[in-house]
């Protein structure tokens, strides 16, 4: 079948607006639009600004109202734990219209922000539609951080509430969530006058007097006094979440995401990109902490009608590399979405695909990849193993949904390796250089984003427009600066290949080696130090740090080193993987003074390079050469 992507994206050229137009038709809106962008509102423009809406309701309500009360909405597979459970549209409504009543008698109102800091329970999916519910604001932050990032977050998004468990729990170990949230809330300068806490069997969380509730009494509670919330009508434009992402400093992106293009540019993207069908199963395993987590675990499956997975778990070692094999199978996956990492630990497991013998995979027609730049020797892997196509797509937490991939429901364009295929639309991408002037097809540059962004994208950052302005739409005027690097080729194929900044994608995971190094040279030891992130076989890139001691240290360079590592894992959280740390006499610098990590980096990956014409002593990389092989880098 020829694909209708030409077509389809000629059509938005001609006319944007028509075309989102035609894909608001999807949503139940409470007053739908009569504008569809309004270019003098917001930062950049504002998508459907008088319409009114809510997520919930179209999440939720709409099916559980129709015909598909009583057809599975959200799965709970958890092998860590061995819970399976499985919630109907209507028992999702009834679970999330009590929550919000919870919500509700807690003081959470409209516009209220909620923070969410649990594992991967179906709790923390009612805690986000609750909030959605009633227009409270929710910003959900990944359990791998630890509590001075919650506590940063805390601060700049200055909940109300605070949705909690008491652990989670990973390979062999339970993690006990609440010292690290009242260490966060301690750290924090704005305090959430309320905790609702579920509190799970693998660990029993303290209980503050008169700030801590409990999660399931007060659910009972609701449910035994029939308190249910009904969905507040919300504008178009009003915030749904902030979801918090690395920038080029410690301090976060507040990322926001509106209601209306939202659910408008996801909804899309259910049919013609993923090509599933209300009704079927869709897993993206991922974590409800991350965008992939809030828009395709949560937000887009259901809004479409779909089953979504909750999978508390891992690819590999709960219990092997069979996991996601065995989660296919029982719960009919149609379509699978995570990260090249995840594949890549299946096959270090399980280079000949052993466990898939155990398994019937004829639900699964296509393998999503996203998050990091999928290798081609993982694609063929995958696509050898499975004998689904393998889609690659690029996006990012300020899109919330795939700017360039191939869409497989307007049939599949030719797959070449290595390229994340083509722009989806609304997304007017171009390869650029430092004056903003686009480079030839072939040529590496700086890829930006015709303004306006499509719906669903980043409207603005939490309360900080000029952040906005200064982080994405000043350095290449008219256009949204990716900070991803790569190149087009003759038939508009896009191929990512890196940051331009200093953000690394460890496992999929977006960190700011910025970040580290200013927890190293917090160290009363550290002169100075730079973190690059290196080739990894298993999770795309690991950051190492090279440090520098001050002058008259006499502790051993290892307990040091030690301290470091220590203090990354305690002050970001272990989710930073940040496991090796070396001690050198100089970092390589530009004569003016800039630490020269790309050089650094290639050193470190043992690819070509080039001595910097601006290095000021060309011996320290030398040094930095022996510093790495010494560790046997
Ligand atoms: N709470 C607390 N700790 C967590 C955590 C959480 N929610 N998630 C991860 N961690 C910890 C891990 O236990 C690990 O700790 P360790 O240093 O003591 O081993 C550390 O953070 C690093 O975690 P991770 O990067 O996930 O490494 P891993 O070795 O545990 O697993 C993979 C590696 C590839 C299996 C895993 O990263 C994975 O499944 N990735 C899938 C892709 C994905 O989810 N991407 C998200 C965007 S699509
Ligand atoms: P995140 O905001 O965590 O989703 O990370 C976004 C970043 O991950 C992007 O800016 C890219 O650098 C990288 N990325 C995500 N998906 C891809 C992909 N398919 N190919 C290449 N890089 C990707």
């Amino acid at each position: 079948m020829a694909s209708a992507y030409r077509d389809t994206y000629a059509a938005w050229q001609k006319d944007p607006q028509g075309f989102w137009a035609q894909a608001a038709r999807e949503i139940d809106w409470i007053k739908p639009p009569r504008l569809i962008f309004d270019a003098n509102a917001g930062v950049y423009g504002r998508w459907f600004p008088d319409a009114v809406c809510n997520t919930c309701y179209n999440a939720v309500d709409r099916h559980a109202l129709g015909a598909r009360a009583n057809q599975p909405a959200v799965i709970y597979d958890s092998p860590v734990t061995g819970a399976k459970r499985t919630y109907t549209f209507a028992e999702l409504l009834d679970e999330v219209s009590t929550l919000a009543a919870v919500l509700r008698d807690l003081g959470v109102g409209k516009g209220d922000r909620v923070v969410v800091y649990m594992p991967m329970v179906p709790e923390a999916l009612f805690g986000m539609l609750a909030c959605a519910r009633i227009g409270a604001v929710h910003s959900v932050v990944f359990g791998g951080f630890a509590p001075k990032e919650l506590a940063t977050r805390i601060d700049d998004a200055t909940p109300k509430l605070i949705l909690a468990a008491s652990c989670g729990l990973e390979p062999g170990r339970v993690i006990q969530y609440k010292p690290l949230l009242d260490q966060a809330i301690e750290l924090s300068r704005s305090k959430p006058g309320a905790v609702l806490m579920m509190q799970r069997p693998q660990a029993q969380a303290s209980m503050i007097a008169g700030r801590d509730h409990d999660w399931a009494q007060a659910v009972a509670k609701a449910k035994a006094a029939g308190a249910r919330a009904e969905c507040a009508p919300l504008a178009a434009t009003d915030p749904l979440y902030i979801l918090y992402t690395s920038g080029t400093t410690g301090v976060p992106k507040g990322v926001v995401r509106d209601n209306g293009g939202h659910m408008v540019a996801l909804k899309w993207s259910m049919k013609n990109f993923y090509d599933i069908d209300p009704g079927e199963v869709f897993w993206a395993a991922s974590d409800l902490g991350w965008a992939v987590g809030h828009s395709y675990i949560a937000y887009a499956p259901l809004l479409h009608g779909c089953a979504c997975v909750v999978f508390e778990g891992k690819p590999v070692g709960t219990p092997d590399a069979g996991t996601f094999w065995r989660v296919v199978e029982e719960h009919k996956i149609a379509a699978l979405f995570t990260a090249p990492t995840a594949f890549r630990a299946i096959k270090k497991e399980d280079p000949n695909a052993e466990y898939l013998k155990k398994y019937s995979l004829k639900s699964l027609r296509t393998l999503f990849l996203a998050g990091e730049r999928a290798d081609p020797d993982t694609v063929q892997w995958a696509e050898r193993i499975l004998g689904v196509p393998v889609i690659d797509h690029w996006w990012q937490t300020e899109t919330g949904w795939c700017i360039a991939g191939n869409p497989v429901g307007l049939g599949a364009l030719p797959v070449k390796y290595g390229s994340a295929t083509v722009p989806m639309p609304g997304y007017d991408v171009r390869i650029v250089d430092e004056a903003c002037a686009e480079l030839p097809n072939g040529t590496m540059g700086s890829i930006a984003i015709k303004l306006p962004l499509p719906p669903s994208c980043l409207p603005t950052l939490w309360r900080q427009d000029d952040r906005m302005r200064e982080s994405y739409l000043a350095e290449f005027p008219g256009y949204y600066k990716t900070s991803d690097a790569g190149y087009k080729d003759v038939d508009g194929y896009i191929y990512v290949m890196g940051r331009t900044d200093d953000i690394i994608n460890v496992a999929g995971h977006r960190l700011s080696t910025g970040g580290m190094e200013e927890v190293l040279s917090a160290h009363p030891d550290v002169a100075e130090c730079a973190v690059i992130g290196v080739a990894d076989a298993l999770k795309g890139e690991a950051p190492l740090g090279f440090i520098v001691l001050k002058s008259g240290v006499t502790r051993a360079r290892s307990d040091i080193e030690k301290d470091v590592v220590a203090l990354v894992r305690e002050k970001i959280g272990p989710v930073a993987a940040f496991k090796t740390a070396i001690t050198v006499a100089r970092l390589p610098k530009t004569r003016s003074g800039k630490i020269l990590r790309g050089t650094m980096k290639k050193i470190a990956d043992g690819t070509e390079w080039a001595m910097p014409a601006t290095v000021d002593d060309p011996a320290i990389f030398e040094e930095i050469g022996a510093a790495l092989k010494e560790r046997g880098i």
